[in-house]
């Protein structure tokens, strides 16, 4: 049995950060931004606003697209690195916002590649035959750790969040394949270096800033570029198939430099590959479902149509997932 995707969706916060409105905080430019990353503008939350709200609305219009009601979700999984809260998985906000009272549900931290990872598990629940009705959701709120006087990382991250529904396919039509890895030897080139166990919150991490996004773009850049390069073209490698076979590739929306890259190396042409980091920046683990969402909005697939997803992020984490459009 297989795991098919039945439904999707996407919630973008209504208050928007664009290049100029950066200009006006930061040393940089429209110019700069756009041509290094391909951004032009990103949401952000508004005040009292976290990842559960986000997730929340994605869950209520899963709801609403397949037309089941919140009891008949057996499972929840969150792609997050920003939890509303360090205890309590965003997950169990969720299920209770939604009043799913027969759901349980947890989260999975790996940063950009946070959805793919929680994909692949929701996938192999359902495959089990023990959960049919399996919510997955990729959100964060970056502008919670994000220091909005440091242009190396201000002008790359946004907020917002998407999911599917996964049920069961009594078909071929479904998630295929994946590849997943993680390497944590790369862990201290993308991370936030405190609040977690080995440096608790204290006067002094508030005072060197150590609650923020660290990133040492360059060297991140580099690894992005040759794995989510590498992960695209062995997953079509594995299955016997070529760039030309698939009707779409999303990668992770990190800087459309990167999602060149991985395109170029899987030999596939502009109208194949779903960029829309312009619109959003990096949303972290939001931005592959939100593209999802967007290619489904804009009826870009149909039925068998083959679809590679794609990611990279911090930890470092990444894979790919092979799907058959149902
Ligand atoms: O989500 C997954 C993880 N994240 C990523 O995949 C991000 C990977 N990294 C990147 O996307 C890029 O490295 C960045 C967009 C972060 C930076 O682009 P870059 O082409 O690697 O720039 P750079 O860091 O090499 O900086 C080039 C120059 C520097 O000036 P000097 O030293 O050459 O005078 C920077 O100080 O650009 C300067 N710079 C800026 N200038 C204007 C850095 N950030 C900015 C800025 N505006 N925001």
């Amino acid at each position: 049995m297989k795991a098919k995707i039945t439904a999707t969706a996407k919630y973008l916060p209504k208050r928007t950060l664009t290049n100029s409105d950066l200009e006006k905080m930061i040393e940089t430019s429209d110019e700069w931004i756009k041509s290094r990353t391909g951004i032009e503008k990103r949401h952000l939350v508004g005040e009292g606003e976290a990842t559960s709200d986000m997730g929340k609305e994605v869950a209520l219009k899963l709801l609403k697209k397949s037309g089941k009601s919140a009891n008949e979700i057996d499972l929840i999984l969150v792609a997050t690195s920003t939890p509303d809260y360090p205890v309590v998985s965003t997950a169990a906000l969720i299920q209770d916002k939604i009043g799913a009272k027969n759901a349980w549900g947890y989260d999975i931290v790996a940063a950009c590649t946070g959805f793919v990872y929680a994909m692949e598990t929701g996938a192999k629940l359902v495959e089990s035959g023990k959960y049919k009705n399996v919510i997955v959701i990729g959100a964060d709120t970056m502008s919670s750790i994000i220091d909005y006087t440091d242009r190396n990382t201000c002008v790359i991250f946004g907020d917002g969040g998407g999911g599917v529904l996964l049920e069961p396919s009594n078909n071929d039509c479904g998630i295929l394949d994946s590849i997943l890895y993680a390497d944590g030897s790369g862990h201290q080139y993308l991370t936030v270096p405190a609040g977690g166990s080995l440096h608790p919150a204290s006067k002094d991490t508030v005072k060197k800033g150590m609650h923020y996004v660290y990133q040492d773009g360059k060297t991140v850049f580099k690894f992005a570029v040759k794995n989510m390069a590498d992960v695209s073209k062995q997953i079509l490698d594995n299955n016997n198939l070529s760039g030309k076979d698939l009707k779409l590739f999303i990668p992770h929306q990190a800087n459309k430099r990167i999602i060149d890259a991985a395109a170029k190396r899987c030999e596939l042409n502009d109208d194949q590959v779903l960029i829309n980091v312009n619109k959003y920046g990096n949303t972290t683990a939001g931005t592959i479902p939100i593209a999802l969402d967007d290619a489904v909005e804009e009826n870009i697939l149909e039925k068998n149509d083959l679809l590679l997803l794609a990611a990279f992020g911090g930890g470092f984490t990444w894979g790919s997932m092979l799907i058959k459009w149902a």
